[in-house]
């Protein structure tokens, strides 16, 4: 991990914005060890044209929020983020990871028409899916019926996490301690088969949103797996690898995000499971 300090910042970062002004200046700056870099939009130069309303008020959000594409996108959009339901290997306590043995329970099909229902109000200009069975099958139940076809992205796969996959939780803590720990304990070092799974996962996480943002359309659901969704939670928020446990979805929860067009996000809703337990549909 990283440490947070205040460095002098003799270079200016790379710049990410087309509207971006020129100044450069040397400046002390607090960069924290999971902070993205920093743009330099002053206020005065920022497009009047454009709507900043959904990101609450401030006006210089280059040091308060992230852009997911570092460049415009055609309007505002929702994303509304759904993790699958129940699977056979959630319910045997097993890594799933990008393995595609485990599928739908019944009680994961019964989740899934859940879902559907709460959120039968809402019109949604595509569905992006995960083409790993356990996601693909709760996408298609929830997808019933809407006109678009489901769209599966390889950059919504689970994690890999080769070796550990297919095992129970149990087994692999016994069987690969000290791997096991670091996955569980310091996720951005955890190192396997000489790559570093949660660290890849961010990287895919970012192409995803920027794939996303940029099709045409306003309102997004994704349905897919509960690592990618922590990583696509946490780019959304700034946040790097070593905050992977910080966020949690169950089964069958949502997170909304709103963007507005510069890309930027703002969390709107996280881990909402009231669906899952009563008749509850959210409003259109
Ligand atoms: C997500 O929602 C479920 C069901 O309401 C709850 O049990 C779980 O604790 C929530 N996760 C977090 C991180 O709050």
């Amino acid at each position: 991990m990283g440490t947070c300090g205040i460095v002098l910042l003799t270079k200016p970062s790379p710049k990410p914005w087309p509207l971006r002004t020129s100044s450069r200046r040397t400046l002390p700056r607090i960069r924290c060890c999971s902070a993205s870099s920093t743009s330099e939009l002053s206020p005065d130069k920022l497009p009047t044209s454009i709507d900043l309303s959904v990101t609450g008020g401030a006006y210089d959000f280059s040091k308060a929020t992230t852009s997911l594409t570092n460049e415009l996108i055609s309007s505002p959009k929702k994303v509304t983020l759904l993790r699958h339901g129940l699977s056979t290997w959630n319910s045997e306590s097993r890594i799933q990871g990008s393995s595609d043995l485990s599928v739908l329970t019944e009680v994961g099909e019964e989740q899934a028409k859940r879902c559907k229902k709460a959120l039968e109000n809402i019109y949604f200009d595509q569905c992006f899916a995960s083409p790993i069975s356990r996601a693909k099958q709760t996408a298609e139940i929830i997808w019933q019926w809407r006109e678009n076809p489901l769209v599966y992205l390889d950059s919504l796969k689970e994690i890999s996490l080769y070796h550990l996959e297919g095992m129970k939780n149990v087994d692999a803590m016994q069987i690969y301690p000290k791997e096991y720990t670091i996955w569980r304990e310091d996720p951005a070092n955890f190192l396997m088969n000489g790559r570093y799974p949660v660290r890849d996962l961010w990287k895919a996480a970012k192409d995803c949103w920027k794939e996303m943002l940029l099709s045409p359309g306003e309102s997004f659901l994704v349905v897919t797996h509960k690592s990618i969704l922590r990583a696509l939670t946490c780019t959304a928020l700034g946040l790097g690898p070593e905050r992977f446990r910080s966020i949690d979805i169950n089964n069958g929860g949502i997170c909304v995000f709103n963007f507005n067009v510069r890309g930027e996000a703002m969390l709107e809703a996280l881990n909402m499971t009231a669906h899952m337990y009563s008749d509850h549909v959210y409003p259109g």
